[in-house]
């Protein structure tokens, strides 16, 4: 059955909607279901805790991860980030982030670089990508991390990840991606990629639920836990067990959650994360040849078009918000403007302190979508 749809949803890259029907049963069925996971012998336990292993068992398959224990389950993209940043960066560690990165990267980079970390910043390119020289340059005395968002979640732009492990591993440096805006339409492969550390949202590409999110570890470093608790597992212990994954995964987890992710990574896999990317990226080029046609337009983003669901842009006559606030009463269009929570990106693009409006495709959007987003920005672009 066809989810209903009712505004044009063009914020996939805040959240995916709507999700696969399969994602609202297995949430659904999990929250009726009685049981806290780990936390029991019986029948309706043992199905909670099933829930949370499939989601390690579908993020093996979909990021060749190298093993379910090294998938933390986190509750989204930034606590992922924040439990990897905060467990790993030492006070005297030298760390190079991108150009384009998140708060969820850069606050926390913020609050180590004040207790004496060492945090530089690569160049971008004008094409929204970055200066690999620049990165090398930065990595030759040696580096500790490596910090990169795989897809922009302002230009669409995606990194070339092997690239950068390459430079960061040469140098020494351990390699962390934020594949908040990737996961589910781009090809991640820990292995043949070199990532060390991957966190994702499970609530985006991936199709699950908010409140969701994943922190994968291709070898088991050992990361400060942060927060400690019961885990149902070496309750005997006074310290929290150094083990993975309960080393970072005290208290209850968000099971009804959990059990939509399985369900909705299992429906990419099904699908498909290289014809779920296409699709995107196909109606997100659709969009920049569109806008780049209109007066009053500006598009913000690779030249050649987004490889990716995400376009920014710019109209001359109303600022991103005041131009959001009319595409949705006046044509049923929920898109996102502003900085979205990358002011680094937009500094890096040139488009402080407004911003840009944002248009992100998810896997149920179709070319009707664009054209009605370009036919309401033909009607108040010059207004
Ligand atoms: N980081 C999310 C976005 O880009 C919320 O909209």
């Amino acid at each position: 059955m066809k989810p209903i749809r009712t505004p044009i949803y063009l914020d996939n890259g805040a959240t995916s909607w709507p999700k696969p029907e399969p994602v609202y049963a297995a949430a659904d069925a999990a929250l009726r279901a009685a049981a806290n996971p780990g936390r029991g012998a019986y029948r309706q336990a043992v199905e909670a805790q099933a829930h949370l292993e499939r989601v390690r068992q579908e993020a093996c398959a979909l990021f060749n991860a190298p093993a379910p224990e090294r998938v933390i389950l986190t509750f989204n993209c930034t606590d992922a980030l924040s439990m990897a940043l905060k467990g790993l960066i030492d006070p005297d560690s030298r760390v190079v982030r991108g150009p384009w990165e998140h708060n969820s990267v850069t606050r926390p980079l913020d609050a180590l670089r004040k207790l004496g970390a060492d945090v530089r910043i690569v160049d971008p390119t004008p094409d929204c990508g970055i200066d690999l020289d620049h990165l090398r340059e930065l990595c030759r005395n040696g580096i500790d991390y490596v910090v990169m968002s795989h897809v922009s979640n302002v230009t669409g732009a995606v990194m070339p990840l092997a690239e950068i492990a390459a430079i960061a591993h040469e140098a020494g440096g351990l390699f962390i991606v934020d594949a908040a805006q990737s996961a589910g339409s781009h090809v991640i492969d820990m292995k043949a990629q070199g990532i060390d550390v991957l966190a994702t949202a499970g609530h985006k590409g991936l199709m699950g639920p908010m409140g969701t999110g994943l922190l994968i570890l291709r070898e088991p470093l050992p990361l400060r836990h942060w927060r400690e608790g019961g885990t149902g597992f070496r309750a005997e212990m006074d310290g929290q067990p150094e083990e993975y994954p309960w080393r970072l995964e005290a208290g209850t987890a968000n099971v009804p959650g959990l059990a939509g992710l399985a369900a909705g990574m299992a429906w990419v896999r099904e699908r498909g994360v290289e014809a779920i990317g296409a699709h995107q990226s196909a109606l997100a080029r659709q969009l920049a040849e569109g806008l780049q046609a209109l007066p009053g337009v500006t598009y913000d983003g690779p030249a050649g078009g987004p490889d990716s669901g995400v376009v920014s842009f710019r109209l001359a006559a109303h600022s991103p918000a005041i131009a959001a606030g009319i595409l949705d009463s006046g044509f049923g269009i929920a898109l996102r403007s502003g900085l979205h929570c990358a002011p680094s990106a937009h500094r890096a693009l040139g488009t402080l302190p407004e911003g840009t409006l944002r248009a992100s495709f998810g896997a149920f959007n179709a070319p009707e979508d664009v054209e009605a987003l370009l036919a309401a920005l033909q009607a108040i672009a010059t207004l």
